[in-house]
């Protein structure tokens, strides 16, 4: 298939292969950042693992209802998505404390949220991407507060289906984050990718982490527990 780079993010390349379709190709790198692109390193492997976990998971996510930007996996480390004008909002959502919230507001990490918190941040590495509230979303994007109202309610669905995916196999869905995009048609979707680098993920027997924090924090090997994500997932199908 003749293709053309259109972007090259820090964890995925975006090519164009049928301007008519609008159907673009999404390759997963090996690559692995955090702090906002502080902390690099090459995990071999590592794009395979999250082409297959975000392809199953997308899948599963369609069976439910929930409309993406997903069409399939096309091979080992790519998949071909509908070209979407992505929002430029991280919108997190939270079942237990972890991460920047335990050090924004003082919570002790595991406190359980009941019900879920939702956050948005401002996707802009060069403002380190900012927690923002609505009446900012909608100053600095293009959705409407309807729209606005909407996503925050599928990035809720999400999190319910996702739970349930999870919890059936041992663990925890503690937090993570999602993008929406814009087709073509003005309809948004669900896009960009679902993975232990989007996740917090949690053994719910040993509280062992199982996701990206094991880079982040410098505490275990990221291809063994992205390998342990996928393998249970493959084994529930
Ligand atoms: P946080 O606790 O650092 O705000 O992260 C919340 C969730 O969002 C966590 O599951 C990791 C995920 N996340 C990303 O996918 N990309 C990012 O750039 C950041 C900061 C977090």
């Amino acid at each position: 298939m003749e293709r053309t780079l259109l972007y090259e993010g820090k964890a995925k390349k975006v090519y164009q292969v049928n301007d008519r379709t609008r159907e673009i190709i999404l390759s997963y790198k090996n690559d692995a950042t955090a702090f906002n692109g502080e902390k690099k390193s090459v995990f071999p492997g590592k794009g395979r693992l999250n082409n297959e976990i975000s392809s199953l998971i997308f899948t599963k996510l369609r069976e439910k209802g929930i409309k993406s930007h997903f069409i399939k996996q096309l091979n080992k480390t790519e998949q071909l998505v509908y070209q979407t004008e992505i929002i430029p909002l991280e919108v997190v959502v939270r079942n237990v404390a972890a991460g920047s919230i335990t050090k924004r507001l003082g919570m002790k990490e595991r406190t359980p949220f009941n019900p879920p918190i939702v956050e948005l941040f401002y996707k802009n590495d060069d403002l380190k991407d900012p927690l923002i509230n609505d009446e900012h979303a909608i100053l600095l994007t293009n959705i409407s507060l309807n729209e606005l109202k909407e996503i925050k309610e599928k990035a809720l669905e999400i999190n319910e289906t996702l739970s349930e995916i999870f919890q059936r196999i041992g663990i925890k869905l503690v937090d993570f984050k999602v993008e929406f995009g814009r087709l073509a048609d003005g309809w948004i979707v669900l896009a960009d990718e679902i993975s232990p680098d989007t996740c917090r993920l949690w053994d719910v027997e040993t509280m062992e982490k199982l996701d990206k924090d094991v880079f982040r924090q410098g505490t275990g090997d990221l291809i063994e527990v992205y390998e342990e994500i996928l393998n249970r997932l493959e084994e529930q199908k």
